[in-house]
């Protein structure tokens, strides 16, 4: 029943790709100033946790995530005057900022990995992750996650080091406390800034196996084998993790949730709650129901919204003593959650209100990413050299070298790559959606002229007012946020329900996710539903939230 809740478990979260926010300069790309001009934006969502991906200097090789000085704030981002009045003027709206930590791996250009890879004998020589050739040949055939070897021979050290992503993003040899303890300052610096917390980058790749070699076992023509199977959730990774919770967490008011593809519902317990290493963990099942292990864009496996239920049931339930869950349907990894999750629902705007429905709903702090609330679809760009983001590149490479012809892997392209949901935010329908006076980094959607932030929050019939109206649904029915959840029809293939109660209140949800009518014994009376509902039949995609009396 209900529970004393924390400040981040009562509040929606929202993720925001900066450089595809808010352009204040006119040079194409978003800024923490671009940010603060859209707080009240933040506000009127009932948005009280604002997660920013990485905003520090870094050479931009991954958007960011290839950091070269983790206490600075990057010239494209604007100045860290600008980021202590973001921290500032957040709070003014009830809203915490929550940092990215990039710690699996830095930038090439980081100082650290400069020296490191100096020579075989300098003072930081072990900071990443060094292995000797074998037989004239990278130590192991590990594919990097953004293809290509894992692996990138220097010529200083005549040695390679491992790069779980990118190549100019280096792996930190986790093993050696000194590289622990300074990203462990590196993170206190932006608690002690007001920072809320902190959403954690790959963590499932920090610690490296004990041995490293060839392995006989591949995933595809090229010889290979994901770096991911090979690395992921290690024995005895936890002890970093809690090291990390120590250090950096205890004793302070904030929240952290950590990105673990590869840790599934069944070891969350492990992971999260009482003694957890963190507040919340991102796990993927839900997410990656496209693939068998690791993403191959060009090798989808098909699945149903069973599978889909599945996922969800077995996270709400492994959450439900212990821990806490956030529910996210999009992130800027990700294709957007109307193509990915409901690709036949003719009715765009009906989608994105019944996945809404079910985001806000579901037992967690809900994550929002920038975009979704508008109901935003995948960009569709015409040809490669359109799309900027490094995985597609390698995934596009993967697939020619895997036999596709182009056609087919730029279908793969159009349907996973990232920058679906990486393109400008669309606030009006002025030239570039309002997002930039420049000439975007990024395509914008070519729907922006009529689906744009203006517009939406004029329709009282748009996503936006859903989204909104789902936000106040929350704040007055407290079982949504506090009230346990249980299953109901678990055992019906299209219709998503559940019945969130506390000892006030019970409430149920219903979302049918299919193209066909279903009927529905149920009653109550209708807090908010995507259509017109007609009691006891689910309309096609249609979902419903009764109050039980
Ligand atoms: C996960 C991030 O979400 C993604 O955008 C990034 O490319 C990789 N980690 C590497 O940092």
């Amino acid at each position: 029943m209900s529970e004393k809740l924390k400040w981040w478990q009562e509040t929606i979260a929202y993720e925001a790709y900066p450089r595809s926010f808010k352009d204040t300069t006119g040079n194409g790309t978003g800024d923490i100033k671009g940010i603060i001009e859209k707080l009240g934006y933040l506000e009127s969502l009932g948005v009280g946790v604002l997660w920013l991906t990485p905003v520090c200097k870094s050479p931009m090789c991954d958007n960011g995530y290839d950091i070269s000085d983790y206490t600075s704030i990057d010239p494209s981002f604007g100045t860290m005057e600008d980021m202590d009045e973001l921290f500032a003027k957040a709070r003014e709206h009830g809203i915490r900022i929550v940092m990215d930590l990039v710690f699996n791996h830095t930038s090439d250009e980081h100082p650290w990995f400069i020296e490191s890879a100096s020579s075989r004998d300098n003072p930081k020589s072990d900071w990443y992750v060094w292995r000797d050739g074998v037989d004239g040949k990278e130590p192991s055939n590990w594919r990097s996650i953004f293809g290509g070897s894992a692996w990138r021979y220097c010529p200083s050290r005549d040695q390679y080091c491992l790069h779980t992503f990118a190549p100019g993003q280096p792996d930190l040899n986790w093993a050696n406390p000194d590289v622990r303890h300074a990203l462990y300052d590196a993170a206190r610096f932006w608690l002690d800034k007001g920072a809320g917390g902190f959403r954690i980058d790959a963590i499932t790749y920090v610690k490296k196996p004990d041995e490293i070699r060839w392995s006989e076992k591949t995933d595809g023509e090229d010889g290979m084998i994901s770096v991911h199977d090979m690395t992921a959730n290690q024995p005895g990774i936890l002890a970093y993790l809690h090291e990390f919770k120590r250090e950096v967490c205890s004793g302070r008011d904030v929240f952290t949730v950590a990105e673990a593809n590869g840790v599934g519902p069944d070891e969350l317990k492990y992971w999260v709650g009482k003694d957890g290493a963190f507040d919340m963990l991102f796990e993927f099942s839900h997410i990656n129901l496209d693939f068998v292990g690791i993403e191959l864009w060009c090798k989808p496996q098909d699945w149903t919204i069973s599978d889909l239920k599945k996922a969800l049931r077995d996270s709400q339930e492994a959450t439900r003593d212990n821990g806490w869950y956030p529910a996210f349907f999009e992130n800027h990894d990700k294709p957007r959650s109307i193509d990915h999750f409901l690709p036949a629902c003719p009715d765009k705007k009906l989608a994105a209100k019944t996945l809404a429905t079910i985001l806000l709903t579901l037992r967690g702090t809900p994550f929002v990413y920038q975009g979704e609330e508008l109901g935003y679809q995948n960009a569709s760009f015409a040809s490669l050299d359109d799309y900027n983001d490094i995985s597609t590149f390698g995934q596009f490479q993967y697939a020619k070298d895997e036999g596709f012809s182009d056609e087919e892997a730029m279908a793969a392209v159009r349907r996973f790559s990232r920058d679906n949901a990486r393109t400008p935010m669309q606030w009006d329908d002025t030239p570039n959606a309002g997002f930039t006076s420049g000439k975007p980094w990024l395509g914008v959607h070519e729907d922006y002229r009529s689906d744009n932030v203006k517009a939406q929050a004029k329709d009282p019939d748009s996503v936006l007012s859903y989204y909104r109206a789902l936000a106040t649904l929350r704040k007055e029915h407290r079982a949504l946020v506090d009230g346990d959840w249980q299953e109901i029809m678990a055992d019906d293939p299209c219709v998503i329900a559940y019945r969130r109660a506390n000892e006030q209140e019970t409430i149920e949800i219903y979302a049918n996710l299919s193209c066909n009518a279903i009927t529905l014994d149920a009653t109550g009376s209708v807090l908010m539903a995507t259509g017109a509902y007609e009691t006891g039949r689910l309309a096609p995609y249609e979902a419903v939230i009764l109050a039980k009396s």
